[in-house]
């Protein structure tokens, strides 16, 4: 059981106002529980800054049909078995398709693998999203 810390910040009150909008507009429950978020928030992107620990990354991939993207991401897939945890194909419409795949491991692995595949010839778009498996973060 950790223990809870009370304690006491000292803000300007137009931007108090300006985030109990925001929490309220994001459905917290109260202040606490924001900035619990937002802490834990920063130290998960340091976390994954730093390269440390384990990480896990969703990324989408937008890449036109029939360019011979898709053989090629397969092979990539097949390369990082190890870190590919799960992939979805989404077909979009005549033309596009989605390639969204969920990797785990070092977050600098991660982003390598992600940048070749975003890079690779015919995706048109690619966005990686990290966050960590928590271990760290209480
Ligand atoms: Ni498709």
């Amino acid at each position: 059981m950790h223990k809870v810390v009370r304690f006491g910040v000292s803000l300007d009150r137009d931007l108090l106002e300006k985030f109990d909008a925001l929490i309220e507009e994001r459905g917290y429950a109260n202040r606490s529980e924001a900035i619990r978020d937002l802490i834990r928030n920063s130290l998960v992107t340091r976390e994954w800054e730093a390269g440390e620990g384990e990480v896990v990354g969703s990324l989408t991939l937008i890449y036109h049909h029939g360019s011979g993207v898709s053989d090629k991401l397969t092979d990539l897939q097949h390369q990082h078995a190890g870190s590919v945890v799960s992939g979805m194909h989404v077909h979009l419409d005549e033309e596009n398709c989605a390639e969204i795949l969920v990797l785990r491991g070092m977050a600098k692995k991660i982003k390598e693998i992600s940048d070749s595949l975003i890079s690779s010839r015919g995706v048109k778009h690619g966005k990686l999203v990290m966050t960590t498996t928590g271990k760290e973060v209480p």
